[in-house]
């Protein structure tokens, strides 16, 4: 039987691949399934993990406040070393593009274990930006042996780059299989909403915001905070709901620009349900969030990105994602005429599913079913 392991350090990538571990662990048949935290995220990951009953067989436990790219890329590989001589796992699944993903995908490679790499393909003009982003998901796509992409401009992208087309594999983004199991746990347990809704202004509108990339750090989000304080004073009928980051870089300047705003509503971080219920409630999302991006055009949810480049176009060409960056004036103009512009509102909100129709998680493995 062949062995694998699942390596995941931050929320999204936790999110993203909870999922594909289920169904793993459920093919005891085929697979012995175990799974590394590495612990690059605490709190907000370990909250993914409670909602989708998923137990860490090895923990790294490395994050430390305020880290660097420097230390988590160090401390994954010395600790994942020990991971992959005690396992000698067949396989080792990464996702996405987290220096988690980077690192854990350099260390597979020095031990000889395969690496499958989930959402490959993304990608942008600039090696630094995202940053460090960009470089980690192609340094990634050098090491990998096959690559789950969630469309076909990703497997475009890493055909151009010389990778051979037998080894790449289009899925959709698991990111969806997620989200609809989401919903449905939803719907069956209510209930866990209602901490979520008693902290909510009673008969306003909803914007959601949420803000955290390195590119946004400093002025980028002090930018950011100055359009929702001029937007939450001009537009008394909505409410501004912000589950600030739990990166102090993010999370002191949140607070310093719009604490006392009162019809800005700043929260912890959100469980997954919580949230993905909080987007469907809201009318417009403002985000620096490569999740976010795909999520939002299932649900029709218009999207402001407050980012210069985006490497998931393909929301940009359904039209749900509008590219906006972070200066001040650009997002309050934007956000206005999405307010006060309903055919404009209404072209945005349709809800497309270009990131695929959750059965992702499925061709992934009937891939490793047929062909490993
Ligand atoms: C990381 C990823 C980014 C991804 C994001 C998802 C890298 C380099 N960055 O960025 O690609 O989009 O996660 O959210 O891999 N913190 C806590 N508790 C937590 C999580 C974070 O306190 O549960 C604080 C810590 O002080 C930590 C800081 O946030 O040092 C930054 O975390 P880090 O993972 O380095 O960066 P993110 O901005 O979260
Ligand atoms: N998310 C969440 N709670 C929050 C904010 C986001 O569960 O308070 C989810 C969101 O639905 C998406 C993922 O986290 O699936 C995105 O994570 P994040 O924005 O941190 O990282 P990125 O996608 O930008 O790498």
């Amino acid at each position: 039987m062949k062995k694998i392991l699942f390596v995941f350090g931050t929320r999204p990538e936790a999110i993203k691949v909870a999922p594909l571990i289920k169904k793993f662990q459920e093919n005891k048949d085929y697979f012995i399934t175990k799974t590394c935290n590495t612990g690059q995220h605490k709190e907000m990951l370990d909250q993914v993990l409670d909602f989708f009953q998923i137990e860490s067989d090895y923990k790294l436990n490395i994050m430390t406040e305020n880290q660097t790219l420097y230390s988590i890329t160090e401390k994954i590989i010395s600790k994942l070393k020990i991971v992959l001589e005690d396992f000698s796992p067949d396989y080792v699944f990464v996702h996405g593009d987290t220096s988690t993903t980077m690192a854990a995908s350099l260390a597979s490679f020095y031990h000889g274990a395969k690496i499958c790499h989930i959402e490959a393909g993304l990608r942008t003009s600039d090696l630094r930006n995202p940053f460090p982003e960009e470089a980690n998901r192609r340094i990634t796509s050098v090491l990998a042996n096959y690559h789950f992409c969630p469309t076909n401009s990703s497997k475009h992208n890493l055909l151009k780059e010389n990778i051979k087309e037998e080894n790449i594999i289009v899925t959709g983004n698991t990111v969806i299989d997620a989200l609809f199991y989401g919903l449905e746990k939803i719907k069956q347990k209510p209930h866990k909403i209602q901490s979520l809704k008693s902290k909510l202004l009673k008969n306003k509108k909803n914007i959601l915001i949420t803000c955290h990339r390195r590119e946004n750090h400093g002025e980028g989000i002090l930018n950011v905070c100055k359009a929702i304080k001029q937007l939450a004073i001009v537009n008394e009928n909505h409410q501004f709901i912000f589950p600030v980051h739990l990166n102090p870089k993010i999370l002191n300047i949140v607070h310093n620009e719009l604490n006392n705003i009162q019809n800005v509503v700043l929260i912890e971080p959100l469980d997954y349900p919580n949230f993905i219920w909080l987007m469907n409630e809201s009318q417009i999302i403002i985000t620096d969030s490569g999740g976010v991006q795909e999520e939002a055009p299932s649900l029709g949810k218009p999207v402001i990105v407050v980012r210069d480049e985006t490497e998931r176009p393909e929301a940009v060409e359904a039209g749900t994602v509008k590219l906006v960056g972070s200066d001040t004036e650009l997002i309050i103009n934007n956000v206005q005429e999405l307010i006060d512009n309903s055919s404009l509102y209404n072209k945005m909100s349709s809800a497309h599913n270009p990131y695929g129709d959750g059965n992702s998680v499925e061709k992934i493995i009937n891939f490793f079913k047929t062909y490993q």
